[in-house]
């Protein structure tokens, strides 16, 4: 996605037009709750007040819901000329403070999802619901979800404090109630003090959590999350990952999260949507997702390397000793390669001999690609080991490590 076009493209509408929705209660509840607002009469999970009075007359119904969860149902968005939707027949529910990523690679329609849900899009069928309320056709500015996205376009003449506090000018907040916020946001992530700099004088890093601070300074129902982190170099990316996962917590945020990043699924959410060609291929916490994927998809997408898939008559073939649940000629085995193992350690196990193609040392651990008669298969061994390559090895697992998948399908048994 065009990010800075699109984030334009949401800083209008959402900005401009958020003079609308005051975020009260609930998600609204998550800073000041940070805070110890406790004292405050409004507590989690009670109405939120809309303040403009055309948008209550034309949606009267989105004033006075509790609106910080998210379902999607059976949603369709295909786009003119297109042979397939780009999201076909998507339903997700984000429960209140939690966060759900969606994952799958290029052009899968994970952008096209959020984007519905932001109002920036609309489905040709099925429902956007946020608190319950049917947001299928209401515009951004009514939904009370903040966007950010990769390289999100900051105002270049702006200083931080100034675009900070940019989305509650926009909706009416006083100037001493903004700068308070603007303040106890940016010590939230620590970017006190960059709130005189402009753009301009900052890290990709620390413009990025700008952008979020700008999202997070008006208090959203729903956070709504666009590979917020993939133009920043590895190690910044790893720094603020786990810092943006401190903070979703304690924001008890309800957020989708797109991403092709697996480390990221896998830390940030509390369910993961692994989606392929526009559809759900499974929903799930990051452990089931990791050890029991429902497909062959899901299972070569997570792990670094993803999980080994050999059909099973190759492998019996190979010389191991399988005993699978069907007819080998219609089963996958699927392997982590971690749960393979070389030399001395294969005993009790079953085993065959391969040959060294390759060795990847990491440091703390190596992977060995491993050729077999028609396959290969990578192994995570621990510790920096570099077999000389065409050296014979023993490779073995307990089949408790074995999964199995219908060939043809690619459905896990
Ligand atoms: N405005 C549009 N008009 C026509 N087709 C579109 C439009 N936006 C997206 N598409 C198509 O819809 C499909 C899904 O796009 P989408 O941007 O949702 O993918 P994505 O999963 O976010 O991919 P990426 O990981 O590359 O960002 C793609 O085939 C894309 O070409
Ligand atoms: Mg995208």
């Amino acid at each position: 996605m065009g990010g800075g076009s699109a984030a334009d493209e949401l800083a209008t509408t959402l900005g401009a037009g958020v003079g609308a929705v005051l975020a009260v209660g609930a998600g609204a509840g998550a800073l000041s709750a940070h805070a110890a607002a406790s004292s405050s009469p409004r507590v989690q999970g009670r109405p939120r007040i809309s303040r403009n009075s055309r948008l209550r007359r034309d949606f009267p119904y989105i004033t006075g819901v509790p609106a910080n969860s998210v379902k999607l149902e059976r949603l369709v968005r295909r786009f003119s000329g297109a042979e397939r939707p780009a999201v076909d027949d998507v339903t997700l529910e984000v429960g209140q403070g939690e966060v759900v990523s969606l994952v799958g690679p290029s052009g899968c329609g994970k952008s096209t999802t959020l984007r519905m849900v932001a109002g920036l899009d609309f489905p040709d069928s099925g429902q956007v619901l946020i608190g319950d309320r049917d947001m299928t056709r209401v515009p951004p500015q009514a939904r009370d979800v903040a966007m950010v996205f990769q390289g999100f376009a900051l105002y270049p003449h702006m200083r931080v404090r100034e675009i900070m506090a940019f989305p509650l000018k926009m909706r009416g907040v006083g100037a001493g109630e903004r700068e308070a916020k603007v303040s106890k946001t940016a010590e939230l992530l620590g970017i006190t003090r960059l709130l005189d700099r402009r753009p301009a004088e900052l890290s990709g890093g620390e413009q990025q959590r700008v952008a979020m601070g700008r999202a997070i300074v008006r208090e959203p129902a729903v956070f709504l999350f666009d590979e917020p982190l993939s133009n920043l170099d590895a190690a910044l990316r790893a720094e603020l990952r786990v810092e943006l996962g401190k903070l979703l917590r304690r924001l008890e945020a309800t957020a989708l999260y797109v991403t092709h990043d697996q480390a990221e699924a896998m830390t940030l959410s509390s369910r993961i949507a692994v989606i392929r060609a526009g559809r759900i291929e499974q929903i799930d916490t990051p452990r089931r997702i990791y050890e029991a994927p429902a497909t062959t998809f899901v299972a070569g997408f997570f792990g670094s390397p993803p999980m080994n898939l050999i059909d099973a008559d190759q492998a019996r073939a190979a010389g191991f000793a399988l005993d699978p649940p069907k007819a080998p000629e219609q089963l996958v085995l699927g392997i982590r390669p971690e749960h393979l193992q070389v030399g001395d350690a294969v005993t009790g196990q079953v085993s065959a001999q391969a040959r060294v193609l390759g060795s990847e040392p990491h440091g703390s651990d190596t992977h060995l690609e491993l050729g077999f008669d028609g396959f290969s298969v990578r192994a995570k061994v621990p510790g920096f080991e570099v077999p000389a390559i065409d050296a014979p090895l023993r490779v073995g697992f307990s089949t408790e490590h074995a999964r199995w998948f219908d060939r043809d399908s690619g459905k896990a048994l």
